[in-house]
């Protein structure tokens, strides 16, 4: 195992140095532009990425399985969202992004500032209308003819992707990062694969509430891995500061991880 990943690191770093970041199938973009299109579906605004053999087609691709990814709260507009997921796309997948807040994502220069109060965000944002949102997505996404769906969840989304986990609520397998107001109750209730992220710097998923994650999760019997990124605050699988080293890492590598998480059990499982 040691082998494969010093291979794998040492492809990657040898793809990113020498080629456009949009011959690396298996990196996560840092910059450059999106790649992917905006869809309206029944007044919810959608993005989607696409893999390379399909970009550029107008038809309605049916492929076998597909990725709903669920968003922090900067959502849609964040240009790093949209990298990561046609990132997902390079790799060989169809992601489909919906804008959970229509249109009022949280702006990511004034995260925390006096221009928004996050309280009264949430709010504006409450948990059914969030499961609302998905559930006509998710049907949405049967109704192209997928037939085992993936759910990568950042965050806010982190919460979300186990809650459709849950029995006939749509997602197979899901992956998730640096998850915020995770309940026992919603981990207990995921029937498929699960994959975690957790950064050591994170307070919102910090070591109690991963080790209860874990205890659960080993109690199930799940299929589940949870990887813990020295170095990492919350949020570094989607936003980090490039230039300390500990965090670019933990973003690269928890790509990589939900990656590999698809490929196993999602495609073939
Ligand atoms: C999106 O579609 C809905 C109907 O499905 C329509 O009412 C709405 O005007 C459309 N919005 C945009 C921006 O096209
Ligand atoms: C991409 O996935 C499709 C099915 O979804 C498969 O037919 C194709 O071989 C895959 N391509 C690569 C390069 O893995
Ligand atoms: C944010 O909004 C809540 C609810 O309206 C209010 O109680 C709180 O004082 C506000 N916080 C700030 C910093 O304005
Ligand atoms: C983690 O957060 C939970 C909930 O806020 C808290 O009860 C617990 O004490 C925290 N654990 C650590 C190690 O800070
Ligand atoms: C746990 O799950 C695996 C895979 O499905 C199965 O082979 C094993 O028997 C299970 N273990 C227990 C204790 O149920
Ligand atoms: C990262 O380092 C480069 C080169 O030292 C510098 O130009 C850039 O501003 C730095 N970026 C951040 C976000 O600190």
């Amino acid at each position: 195992m040691p082998s494969m990943i010093r291979l794998c690191a040492i492809s990657v770093a040898a793809c990113a140095g020498v080629l456009a970041a949009a011959s690396c199938p298996g990196s996560v973009s840092h910059d450059g532009q999106p790649a992917g299109v905006f869809k309206n579906v029944t007044g919810i605004q959608v993005y989607h990425a696409y893999p390379p053999s399909q970009s550029g087609s107008n038809i309605e691709i049916i492929t076998e399985n597909a990725i709903l990814f669920i968003t922090d709260i900067y959502g849609v507009p964040l240009l790093q969202n949209r990298l990561l997921a046609d990132s997902l796309a390079r790799a060989n997948y169809t992601v489909i992004m919906p804008d959970l807040f229509r249109g009022d994502a949280v702006p990511v220069s004034s995260p925390e500032g006096p221009a928004l109060n996050l309280t009264e965000w949430r709010a504006r944002h409450p948990e059914h209308e969030i499961d609302g949102i998905i559930d006509t997505i998710v049907d949405y996404i049967y109704d192209l003819g997928v037939r085992r769906l993936g759910g990568v969840g950042y965050c806010f989304g982190g919460k979300y992707v186990p809650r459709f986990m849950a029995i006939n609520r749509g997602i197979d397998v899901g992956f998730i990062a640096h998850p915020s107001n995770l309940l026992s109750s919603e981990i207990e209730a995921i029937v498929g694969p699960i994959s975690i992220a957790a950064g050591e710097l994170d307070g919102g998923f910090n070591s109690t509430l991963r080790r209860n994650a874990e205890d659960i999760l080993q109690k199930m019997n799940s299929t589940y891995q949870t990887n813990l990124y020295s170095g990492a605050p919350h949020g570094f699988a989607v936003r980090v500061d490039l230039n300390n080293s500990r965090q670019k890492y933990a973003k690269e590598a928890s790509f990589q991880q939900a990656v590999t998480w698809f490929d196993t059990w999602l495609r073939r499982g």
